[in-house]
This record gives C-alpha cells, structure tokens and sequence, in this order.
C-alpha cells in the first residue's frame, strides 16, 4: 500500500522558503510526508523546481520563485498558494541570507552588508509573516522562525547574520501576542549547526570538529533533525505552544561553557577534576 502524504499534517497547506536545499527541502520533504500539501519557495534562478520534484516524491508539492524582500513578490507567493491548495495553515520562515564574508566584527562591519542581510532576514521574514497570518483565515496557523544559536550569545564573527536572527526571536514573541486570539501560533527554532551545502561549503572540517566537540549529542545536525521540529510545531500535538524559542542544537546551548575543556582535562589526568 501506498503511504505517500499521509500523517499529522493531512488536510493542512504549508508554504518553506529557502527551500531549494538544506534544512528547506528537508522540511518541505518531511511537511509533505506527514501529509500536508505544500509550496516549496526560493529565489528566482536557484533549483527551486527540481527540489520540488524531490519533495513530491513524499506527497504533494508544487514550486514557486519568490524574493521574500520584495512585498509583491511575497503577496504574489501567498495568493498562489491559496489558489493551488486552497487555504494556508502554516508558514516555514526559513530562507536567510547568511555566511557572506564581509559579515565581521562590528569595528570592521560594512554597513551595506548588514542591510542586505537584514532585508532578507528581518524585513523578509516579517513580510512573509505578514501577508501569510492575513491568509490563515481558515482555523488559524503555525507559523515557524528558523533561527540560530548565534543569536543567543556573543561571538567573534557574523554580527549581522546573528543579530538578524535576535530580531526574528523578538519577532516571534511579537506576532504570538497579537494574533494569539486568531488562533495563529508562532515558535522560533535556534538551530545549531547543521551539515548543509551551505555549511560545507562555508566551513572547514577542523572548525566543525572543534563544534561537534561542544555538542552533548556528539555530532553535527542532520536537515532531518530540524524538520522534525518543524513538523511538531505545525501540528496540532503543539495546539497549546506558542511564542517559544526553542534550541535545536544538539545540547549545545544545554551544557556550562567550561565542560568540553573538562572533559580533555579528565581524559588527561589521572586525578579526575571537579569541585
Ligand atoms: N546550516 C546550519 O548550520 C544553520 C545553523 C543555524 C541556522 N540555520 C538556518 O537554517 C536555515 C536554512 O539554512 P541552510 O543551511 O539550509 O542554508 P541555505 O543557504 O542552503 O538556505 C537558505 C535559502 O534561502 C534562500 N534565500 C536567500 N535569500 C532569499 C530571498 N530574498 N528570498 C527567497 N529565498 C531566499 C537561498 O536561496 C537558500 O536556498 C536558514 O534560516 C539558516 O539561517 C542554519
């Protein structure tokens, strides 16, 4: 028998953005095999078809071209998606503008970098977010942020990208207290790091090494893993969550900065360490 499409998510439309690879087409792959009838979006030029044609090979998915900075483009995307599958239920914010080497510290911060990866981050997360909850207008919606870790603490390098995302968590808080009572939810995902083409192609082996290091869970990401959250979230298992932020890192967040030195330490010395 065949099972394509069926789950928690049957009877429900979802638009991803970003979703031509990564942590996208992972979540509109997982959307779809639950069931829910989705609209896989990215840029104009990228392979936003071809991934399509990967999701529809778990249940039901269409393409569509958007620039999530562009507000005619993002009311262009919603219209199609009521016009394909009939409604909207839930919304994954999770194209970013990200790993761009002019995003530094902030004494060496080009401020055209900054803007550029706020408009896509900030501002096009908010213009998804708001053409998308005046759409839900059948039993409300989920809408979830994708968010990193960055944004939780300081760190040396990529102060636009991370404090973009600070502003998706305000965000997030923001729209689960105004429209709360039209039944719109809306969580944020701090995601760790995770193995995509993105961060391949951004990230030595040795770096990531030293990452792994700091997760509880022993290993970077799989897109799965977040997809798997996102899933959850849009269903109705989480009815009663909202305005959350919640880390899905590996337990890299969960742990005292001091432990993976701890740990070399133990494994060095035959007196142990502690308190
Ligand atoms: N991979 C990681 O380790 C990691 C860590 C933390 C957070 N994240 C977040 O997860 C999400 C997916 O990351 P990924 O690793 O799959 O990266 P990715 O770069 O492969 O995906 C981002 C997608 O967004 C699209 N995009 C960029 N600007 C756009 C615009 N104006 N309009 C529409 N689409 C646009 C890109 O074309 C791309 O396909 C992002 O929000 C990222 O910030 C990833």
């Amino acid at each position: 028998m065949d099972n394509k499409g069926q789950g928690e998510l049957e009877n429900k439309v979802a638009i991803v953005t970003g979703a031509q690879q990564g942590i996208g087409l992972a979540t509109a792959s997982r959307l779809a095999a639950n069931g829910a009838k989705v609209v896989l979006a990215d840029l104009p030029g990228s392979r936003i078809e071809e991934a399509a044609q990967k999701a529809s090979e778990k249940g039901d998915a269409v393409a569509r071209h958007v620039d999530i900075t562009d507000e005619q483009s993002v009311r262009e995307l919603v219209e199609f998606t009521r016009d394909t599958w009939g409604g909207l239920d839930i919304l994954d914010n999770n194209a970013a503008r990200q790993g761009l080497a002019g995003d530094t510290d902030i004494l060496s911060m080009d401020p055209d970098v900054w803007d550029s990866i706020f408009a896509v981050n900030a501002r096009g997360t908010m213009l998804m977010c708001k053409h998308a909850i005046a759409a839900m207008t059948r039993n409300g919606g989920s809408i979830i942020n994708i968010s990193s870790g960055t944004s939780l603490a300081g760190q040396l390098y990529q102060s636009a990208y991370a404090c973009s995302k600070g502003t998706i968590n305000t965000l997030t808080k923001y729209i689960a207290t105004q429209y709360g009572d039209q039944g719109i939810r809306c969580n944020a995902i701090a995601v760790g790091l995770v193995k995509t083409e993105m961060l391949k192609k951004a990230m030595p082996e040795s770096y990531q090494q030293l990452m792994v290091d700091q997760k509880l869970a022993g290993r970077l990401g799989d897109p799965d893993d977040i997809a798997q959250m996102v899933s959850f979230l849009a269903s109705d298992r989480a009815s009663w969550i909202t305005g959350q932020i919640y880390s899905v890192d590996g337990g890299y967040f969960a742990h005292g900065p001091q432990v993976s030195a701890e740990k070399k330490m133990m494994a060095q010395s035959s007196e142990g360490v502690g308190v």
